[in-house]
């Protein structure tokens, strides 16, 4: 009689102990709040890491663009024509020409983004990568 009263009442607390531990227990008002939120952590969570895994010559090739869009289309255009709203009133030269690209080198080109050459400023505080994606986009507008 009181052996399995005994295992009856230790069953039922060790139940209770589960229940609590893995949170399933019936008050399901406790479950409810939790839930969605912990979905939407987890699918940020999930947006950073993608982000974070990109690969390294993607992020250098989009500073690259950022850098030629945001500080040399202005004079020179987006596709190197000398069509930039300034181009005009510093005559920006056309990039695309193919004697002037076949005649200029990489160093060339490279020199005068760092130091700049008349109207045309320099940006001498470029990482040699950036200066160095520049020169291949310069070399794509070839024509
Ligand atoms: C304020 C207008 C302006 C901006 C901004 C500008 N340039 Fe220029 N760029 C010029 C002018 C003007 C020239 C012609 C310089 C000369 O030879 O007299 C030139 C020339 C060049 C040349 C040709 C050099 C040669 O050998 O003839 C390259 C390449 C060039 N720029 C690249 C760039 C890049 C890359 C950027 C951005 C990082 C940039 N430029 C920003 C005005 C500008």
């Amino acid at each position: 009689m009181r052996g399995p009263g005994r295992w009856h009442n230790s069953t039922k607390w060790f139940v209770l102990l589960l229940l609590s531990i893995c949170g399933c227990s019936g008050g399901s008002e406790d479950v409810r709040p939790w839930k969605p939120e912990d979905h939407d952590n987890s699918k940020a969570a999930r947006t950073v890491q993608t982000s974070g895994i990109t690969k390294p010559g993607d992020e250098l090739a989009t500073l690259i663009t950022i850098t030629w869009d945001q500080n040399c289309t202005s004079c020179h255009g987006r596709g190197g024509r000398g069509d930039g709203p300034q181009g005009r009133m510093v005559r920006a030269p056309d990039l695309g020409r193919p004697d002037w690209q076949a005649r200029v080198t990489d160093e060339s080109i490279a020199n005068v983004i760092r130091k700049g050459r008349n109207k045309m400023p320099s940006y001498s505080s470029l990482p040699d990568k950036v200066v160095d994606g520049l020169v291949v986009r310069v070399r794509s507008f070839k024509r």
